[in-house]
């Protein structure tokens, strides 16, 4: 196994309030770590400090065992983690196939013709190919989803970071974008917030934060004999919204 990433003491404070407290934890490479917890726990800050969209307040993040700030360039690390926002952050001027091929042609400088083609290869995985001309306000939480989905995938990422949408999708929706992600996340080491009960039970590792702590960590077995806050979550929330997946 090799460390990808590793997390150190991380702190994050906004003025006064202490969002995250000294959390720590490694991600090995090929890994599918789950977040869960419940709303304004920290998961989002988690997630956007690794990224460097918040400024952590103090601790550590390496990436191969180098620290992300100082030992890498920060364009450098940036081309390593992809991101699918819980809002999406779609650009609401342009079209599903334009959000796709903005990126590859600004950051990664591949022409347009290649960027349109690798976009329509990325958007047809997610079953959006159809809807490439549509623009976000045309679409709906689920398609727009997708398109992000489709577009952080498409950075070629070795980690991508999921922050679920807690919209509530259809069923049919919830598994076609479920399969889409499975389908992406082969060979990738993905850190995702999840809403989805197949996406949890599957990960290899699940971190529970609550007020800002990892409270508990392991698999769905483990953490269900654990019998704490992980197994009532998936008691109380789980195990009713989705009773459907059995
Ligand atoms: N930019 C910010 N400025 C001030 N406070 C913030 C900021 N971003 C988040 N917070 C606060 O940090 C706490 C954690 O927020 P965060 O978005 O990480 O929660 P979350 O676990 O992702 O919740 P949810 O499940 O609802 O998405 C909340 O109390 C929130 O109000
Ligand atoms: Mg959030």
């Amino acid at each position: 196994m090799e460390k990808i990433l590793e997390i150190k003491s991380l702190v994050k404070n906004f003025g006064d309030h202490q969002v995250l407290r000294d959390i720590s934890f490694q991600v090995e490479k090929g890994e599918v770590i789950c977040i869960i917890g419940s709303s304004g726990s920290g998961k989002s800050t988690l997630l956007r400090c690794i990224n460097f969209l918040e400024q952590p307040t103090s601790g550590e993040i390496l990436y191969h065992g180098k620290n992300a700030e100082t030992e890498w360039k920060r364009t450098v690390y940036h081309s390593k983690v992809g991101m699918v926002f819980q809002s999406f952050n779609l650009f609401g001027n342009m079209n599903a196939l334009e959000n796709c091929v903005l990126g590859q042609m600004q950051v990664l400088k591949i022409n347009r013709p290649d960027a349109e083609k690798k976009a329509l290869h990325y958007l047809e995985k997610v079953g959006m190919a159809a809807y490439r001309g549509a623009r976000p306000a045309q679409l709906s939480g689920g398609q727009k989803q997708r398109v992000a989905i489709a577009r952080a995938f498409m950075k070629n990422a070795p980690i991508v970071i999921l922050d679920e949408a807690t919209s509530a999708l259809d069923n049919k929706s919830e598994a076609v974008v479920q399969q889409a992600i499975d389908n992406l996340m082969k060979d990738r080491t993905v850190l995702v917030i999840a809403h989805r009960l197949s996406t949890v039970k599957n990960a290899d590792k699940i971190f529970v934060i609550n007020n800002g702590q990892i409270v508990e960590q392991g698999n769905h077995d483990e953490l269900i004999a654990l019998n704490g806050e992980y197994a009532a979550l998936y008691n109380m929330q789980f195990k009713t919204k989705h009773q459907h997946e059995g």
